[in-house]
């Protein structure tokens, strides 16, 4: 998917060793289908070349603040005035100070101070552990903070000069994820929301069980969704091989008992849940321990079923008088969607329900939903599973601003 179509982003680059990430972010970003310019400091051009920003952005690189080729000699001005953000990466302790204090002694920091009110600033903080916990720093990045300036890590690692700890500029990957973020509406800033997601996997025996084919990747998609409109997000998640959305925490689980005691342990505090996962009906009652043999006479073994919790029911007959949780239900139906999918919202007892043809939706990158509240059902048309999950974010906002209870 194009993320960032029709986007142009600055790409400020200041003096550090991270510079070397900022080759791949560049890629990154031309590659979700922004338009890139690059911008160095003189100190960022003695970590990686202008040369190669400039094949990678497919753009001269701008380096001087009296660079002679801009014909008005106006870059600080020019290049910012269409933009749709400024991302600096890396932004080293000295680039935080300037931009703390408004500094204008290069072509960058100029172009941070005269970008106008509208152009988000975004910075990916990059230094050595005790730069960044040094006081003066820390002093420094809460006045950007408090000028409105995003600002993305660091992370916590190995870093460059062999010591460890908190610094590291996030990964181009993240990266490109807070930047796609930033450009969505903050609809569910300061909630949290839980959400299960994938199959799950009912032991037989130590080495077999029974699953099914959810991939995963219409909760993943949620879930990822959530934390863009600005949630705090919690993943219960059954096994899938999908990376976790940055900022979401996730909870690996096998099967859906352990599913249901993850979710109970902490969703009383949660605003919102969100039950995607394709939780198995059943469990086998008589798992084995061992590793089942075939029995010589050819017979199968004798497995019995048992009925697992339902996770979505029980959550929803604990929502509290502030209706809190939220519940939101998936329904994946085979037949007859507009019926089951309107029978199951009222037999689950929750607000809003989501439907889908199961089998049309397994695996898939895309798929169509239907919408089931008390008012009836509303056809979300086919698209991929971050559109839909991020207008189906949008709508459960809508929902729970309009539930006065949910008023602060
Ligand atoms: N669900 C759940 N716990 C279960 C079974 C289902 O939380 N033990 C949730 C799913 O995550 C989904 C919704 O309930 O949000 C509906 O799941 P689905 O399998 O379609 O419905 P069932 O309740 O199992 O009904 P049936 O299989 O009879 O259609």
């Amino acid at each position: 998917m194009m993320e960032l179509t029709g986007k142009k982003i600055v790409l400020g680059l200041s003096g550090g060793v991270a510079c070397y990430k900022a080759a791949e972010l560049c890629r990154a970003f031309t590659k979700a289908g922004a338009s890139v310019q690059v911008v160095m400091t003189e100190a960022a051009t003695h970590f990686i070349t202008a040369v190669t920003m400039q094949a990678l952005s497919g753009r001269q690189v701008y380096t001087d603040q009296w660079d002679p080729r801009v014909s008005n000699n106006m870059a600080h001005i020019d290049v910012t005035r269409d933009a749709d953000a400024i991302v600096v990466a890396p932004c080293s302790t000295d680039f935080i100070r300037k931009l703390a204090h408004g500094a204008c002694d290069d072509l960058l920091s100029t172009m941070c101070v005269a970008r106008p009110r509208h152009v988000p600033l975004l910075i990916a903080p990059a230094m050595n552990v005790e730069m960044w916990q040094n006081p003066a720093t820390q002093r420094n990045v809460q006045q950007l903070r408090d000028d409105g300036i995003t600002i993305f890590g660091p992370a916590a690692g190995d870093q460059a000069c062999g010591e460890v700890g908190l610094g590291r500029m996030l990964e181009p990957e993240q990266l490109l994820e807070e930047v796609i973020a930033s450009f969505q509406q903050k609809v569910l800033a300061g909630k949290r929301i839980m959400i299960t997601a994938g199959p799950t996997f009912e032991p037989i025996d130590p080495v077999r069980g029974i699953t099914n084919l959810s991939s995963g990747k219409m909760g993943y998609a949620v879930a990822r969704a959530a934390r863009e409109a600005g949630a705090e997000v919690t993943l219960v998640s059954g096994p899938v091989t999908l990376p976790v959305p940055f900022g979401v925490q996730r909870i690996n689980v096998q099967s859906a008992q352990q599913m249901f005691d993850a979710v109970m342990a902490d969703v009383d505090h949660q605003h919102i849940f969100i039950a995607v996962a394709a939780v198995a009906d059943w469990r086998i009652a008589n798992a084995s321990e061992q590793k089942l043999k075939k029995n010589p006479d050819g017979t199968a073994p004798d497995l019995k079923f048992e009925q697992n919790p339902d996770i979505l029911a029980t959550v929803a007959a604990r929502t509290n008088l502030a209706g809190h949780p939220y519940c939101v239900g998936f329904a994946a139906e085979s037949e007859n969607l507009v019926k089951f999918g309107a029978d199951k919202r009222e037999k689950k007892g929750i607000p809003l329900l989501v439907g889908n043809i199961g089998h049309h939706t397994f695996g898939q990158d895309d798929n169509t939903i239907i919408l089931f509240d008390e008012n009836g059902h509303t056809i979300l048309p086919r698209a991929d599973k971050l559109t839909l999950a991020r207008q189906l974010i949008s709508e459960i906002s809508k929902r729970i601003s309009q539930h006065s209870l949910f008023a602060k």
